[in-house]
């Protein structure tokens, strides 16, 4: 797939075969994240890998309603925690860009991943202090995103179809909502 065609057919994958992620696929999804920009270069984001399927089951069982939307993660083989101490952000403009970087870096690393065969999904819906504990993050350090990684199963279970019908994962906004020319005209 050329570029076009990778950022074209991403789509959030929830459903996993339980092929392990190779090594040389993380290695290129570790090399895209490290050459993304960042605000003054900071390079804030932390990467968490966890292949331990024991750990991996903790994540998806996070207790309370937030973690268990996203229980389909325990069928991921790989887990990659998206972090970053605020106190390295790049501050302009009276805010933190470190949520910037940390999602451009990220999202380098799924669209690498996708180039492999290898789906993903962002995930917010978490309990941060849960996750914290479960993998040792420090307290300062906010854990920005998370997403499963694997190669995506043909068969979509009854759950992925449901959260992509809520979440109504097709539907996007039209050119003329999200861009204007020369002046703001929305
Ligand atoms: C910041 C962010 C948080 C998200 N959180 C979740 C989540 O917790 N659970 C989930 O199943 N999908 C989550 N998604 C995936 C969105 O539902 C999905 O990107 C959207 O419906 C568009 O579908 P697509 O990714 O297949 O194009 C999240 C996406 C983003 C960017």
């Amino acid at each position: 797939m050329n570029c076009k065609e990778i950022i074209l057919s991403r789509k959030s994958i929830r459903d996993f075969s339980s092929t392990p992620v190779p090594a040389e696929v993380i290695d290129d999804m570790i090399v895209a994240a490290q050459v993304a920009p960042s605000c003054q270069n900071k390079q804030p984001w932390r990467f968490i890998f966890v292949d331990d399927p024991n750990l991996i089951k903790k994540l998806a069982l996070q207790s309370g309603f937030i973690g268990t939307v996203n229980f389909f993660i325990k069928k991921a083989p790989l887990v990659v925690v998206a972090c970053a101490n605020p106190k390295d952000s790049c501050h302009l403009n009276q805010q933190p860009y470190y949520l910037v970087d940390v999602a451009i870096a990220f999202q380098q690393m799924m669209l690498m991943a996708w180039h492999h065969g290898v789906g993903s999904c962002w995930l917010a819906a978490f309990n941060e202090q849960q996750v914290k504990n479960i993998l040792g993050i420090p307290e300062k350090t906010k854990i920005v995103a998370m997403s499963p990684f694997g190669y995506p199963k043909q068969k979509k279970s009854f759950y992925s179809k449901t959260v992509s019908k809520f979440a109504r994962s097709k539907h996007r906004l039209p050119k003329k909502k999200i861009v204007s020319f020369q002046k703001w005209n929305f």
